[in-house]
């Protein structure tokens, strides 16, 4: 990474770790601590000591795992963990974790407990208190474990009980030590977020201060100390919303000495380049470049039908066209761009999940371009990159913009791509998307659009036999795009833009509906 050894923007923050130990919530426990206010950051468990202690945190939290603390070869955290006065919250196996390294006892229990599991808080403590937990009765947690605590270790209270008598909290609050069976970050814990909460402001001390406020004058301050007072720093738009956020941070730290360049691969929606270019030029300080590469790119992409290789090419172009264009300005030795923290997070991950689709090609300009890196947003998630752009004064439509591929709609084009498919993706695409908007359903939706199917087949139109393409059209609903179920769009409104589709575009013979969730689908088609 390029920025080793620099003082880091949020080098003083205060801040939360969680240790991950590959449990499916990890990411999720990092976003639900934000929320709350807090700063937080994921490291693999097996970190060491003097590395976590180095940056100073107000409290560490070890996550979930699929594994079994007893099992041989088990994920285990430094037992100097304990020993250090840092507060630790031990989540489900975090908290199996905590009392097998303290002297308790974890055996594989007689039944396990999955879904939504009654509770009753049986000691005063101060991770339960106020709110529902004023009622023992109402108290619930999800839970998804077959190992339990029998014993917690010697200094530790029983906290909470299940309906089923298992262990469902303990705590040492003498040391601040918790652990807690069910996962206080998922939405189907009620007071889940109060325990968090809870953990943060009372028995860690947080004050709160991850604000988008905070995080803009923090990373502006930043980006001047690194690109000092004369320097310029050039930065690759495509549209997005990251990119787009980054630039609006570059025009606050650094007014005309930031460069923008837009490679225009024709590849957008219909008329998305045209209100880029119109944002942009109109809003940003800095020298704003628009390079229509439509041409070169339906050129390279000819008679290409592997979806990968799409990928590849594009990837590719956009890197060539980029680098003839930046290379030409002279003396900028500075490229910002829009990496965000969950790619961050998997390009170091701890599991090393499979790649079923070579995601993130574009943009992700490559090193030897000799270029410094300048990340804002690495430590970012989606949804805080959206508020940091609202802070910025964004325009809703920029913020709220559903996500779109980098490769665009080459891979929303089965088989090969040509001018005239374009066109008319581009146009069923459009009408899709304004009834969507007209039926107040944009923000329900993760993503909406058509796709061009590569299939034709025979239908009627007027009292002609017609021969044409069948465009499919796809709305899916997702919390982060790793899974995501189809949305049940009402029929009235299928059958509005079906009869639009056909009508208003003369080569389109049928529409159909993608009713296919994530697994076993993938939102795309390519
Ligand atoms: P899938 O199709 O894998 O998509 O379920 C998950 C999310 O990723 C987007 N996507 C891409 N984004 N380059 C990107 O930058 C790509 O090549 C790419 N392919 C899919 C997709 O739109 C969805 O939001």
């Amino acid at each position: 990474m390029k920025e080793q050894g620099k003082p880091h923007a949020g080098a003083h923050r205060e801040k939360i770790i969680i240790l991950d130990f590959g449990g499916q919530y990890s990411m999720l426990i990092a976003r639900r601590i934000r929320e709350l206010g807090v700063y937080c950051e994921l490291l693999p468990y097996n970190t060491r000591l003097e590395e976590l202690l180095e940056q100073k945190p107000v409290g560490i939290i070890l996550s979930g795992s699929p594994a079994s603390v007893y099992r041989e070869g088990a994920p285990q955290s430094d037992p100097g963990l304990f020993e250090s006065g840092i507060p630790v919250l031990g989540i489900c196996y975090g908290m199996q974790l905590l009392t097998r390294q303290l002297g308790g006892k974890v055996v594989r229990g007689s039944r396990s407990e999955f879904g939504r599991t009654p509770f009753t808080v049986v000691e005063p403590n101060p991770l339960f208190t106020g709110g529902i937990f004023g009622d023992p009765a109402a108290c619930c947690g999800w839970m998804s474990h077959q190992d339990e605590v029998l014993e917690p270790p010697p200094g530790f209270k029983v906290l909470a009980r299940s309906e089923n008598g298992t262990l469902a909290a303990i705590g040492d609050d003498s040391r601040k030590l918790y652990g807690l069976q069910f996962h206080p970050e998922v939405v189907h814990t009620p007071g889940g977020s109060e325990v968090l909460q809870r953990y943060l402001y009372d028995v860690c001390g947080c004050s709160g201060s991850w604000t988008p406020r905070s995080f803009i004058e923090e990373e502006v301050a930043d980006i001047r100390a690194r690109v000092g007072e004369t320097e310029r720093v050039v930065c690759a738009l495509s549209g997005g919303v990251d990119s787009s956020v980054v630039a609006f941070l570059l025009d606050r730290a650094l007014a005309d000495r930031a460069v923008f360049i837009f490679v225009d691969h024709g590849l957008l929606r219909l008329g998305e380049a045209e209100q880029v270019t119109e944002l942009y030029s109109r809003r940003l300080r800095g020298q704003f470049i628009h390079i229509n590469a439509r041409d070169r790119f339906l050129k390279k992409l000819e008679g290409v039908i592997d979806p990968e290789e799409k990928r590849q090419i594009i990837g590719h172009e956009f890197i060539d066209v980029f680098k003839e264009e930046a290379l030409s300005m002279g003396d900028i030795a500075y490229l910002a761009q829009g990496t965000i923290y969950p790619d961050v997070i998997e390009s170091g991950s701890v599991n090393g999940a499979a790649v079923i689709k070579s995601h993130h090609n574009v943009g992700g300009l490559p090193e030897e371009l000799g270029f410094e890196l300048i990340e804002p947003l690495r430590e970012l998630f989606k949804d805080e990159v959206r508020l940091v752009g609202a802070e910025l004064g964004l325009p809703e439509g920029m913020i709220k913009r559903q996500p779109f591929p980098g490769p665009g709609l080459a891979v929303r084009i089965i088989g090969d791509i040509t001018a005239e498919k374009l066109r008319l993706l581009q146009q069923a695409d459009a009408i899709f998307r304004e009834e969507i908007d007209k039926a107040g359903l944009k923000d329900e939706l993760w993503q909406y659009f058509a796709v061009l199917t590569g299939i034709n087949v025979v239908g009627v139109k007027g009292d002609d036999r017609h021969y044409g393409p069948v465009i499919a059209i796809r709305a899916v609903t997702s919390e982060d795009a790793m899974t995501a179920d189809w949305a049940r769009l009402p029929l009235e409104l299928l059958e509005k833009i079906s009869a639009r589709i056909t009508g208003e575009i003369p080569e389109a013979a049928r529409v159909v509906y993608d009713i296919t969730s994530k697994p076993p689908g993938t939102i795309e088609w390519e």
